[in-house]
């Protein structure tokens, strides 16, 4: 029996988050071994258990200690949803202080495929270093699904989880999948 590949899915500290264990029971059809890993300020919207329940394996949020075991198989693959302002300004800086950043700096380093959905509020998408950050990490051969125009951020006013791009995600995801098989 061939091991299905590792989708390893990172949530940030924004509402879509509290969906991610519907995106990884979609990834699981795929074909994935899903693993979720969310940064401590997404523990407010995601419900670690029901991830659990969906994918089989813990949901970490924190560094282990030196003396325990690594719990989740390698990574094949990485996808950043939600991914926040906050989260994007500290990966393209090459900052590791959550379990999540170490993991996509880890990644990035090694050139393994990535798709990132960053979901800034509206004003802090014009702000210059996002907008530079955002550059960044596409040089760096992350796939960043970042256009306001086919995909509306918050606003403030409308429904940050129901605007989420989560089908255009899909579809980058699926791409990852046949890269990952068959190396194209
Ligand atoms: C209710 C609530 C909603 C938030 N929504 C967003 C959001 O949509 N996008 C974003 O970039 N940050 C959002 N934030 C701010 C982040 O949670 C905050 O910047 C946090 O430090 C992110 O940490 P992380 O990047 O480690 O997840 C929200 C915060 C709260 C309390």
């Amino acid at each position: 029996v061939t091991a299905r590949p590792v989708l390893y899915v990172v949530g940030c500290g924004a509402r879509p988050s509290a969906d991610l264990p519907e995106f990884a029971e979609w990834a699981i059809s795929q074909g994935w071994d899903t693993c979720v890993i969310l940064t401590p300020s997404a523990l407010k919207f995601a419900d670690p258990a029901r991830l659990v329940e969906a994918t089989g394996h813990p949901a970490r949020s924190d560094y282990k200690r030196p003396e325990e075991p690594d719990v989740l198989p390698p990574p094949a693959a990485f996808a950043v949803a939600p991914c926040t302002f906050n989260t994007v300004g500290k990966w393209a800086a090459g900052i590791s202080d959550t379990l999540a950043l170490g993991l996509l700096n880890e990644a990035l380093g090694a050139g393994r495929p990535i798709t990132a959905v960053p979901n800034p509020h509206v004003d802090l998408a014009k702000h210059p270093a996002f907008l530079r950050n955002v550059e960044f990490l596409r040089g760096c051969g992350v796939q960043v699904l970042f256009d306001p125009e086919r995909y509306p951020l918050p606003n403030g006013t409308n429904d940050p989880r129901g605007i989420f791009p989560w089908d255009a995600l899909k579809h980058a995801v699926a791409e990852m999948l046949t890269r990952v098989r068959f190396g194209s």
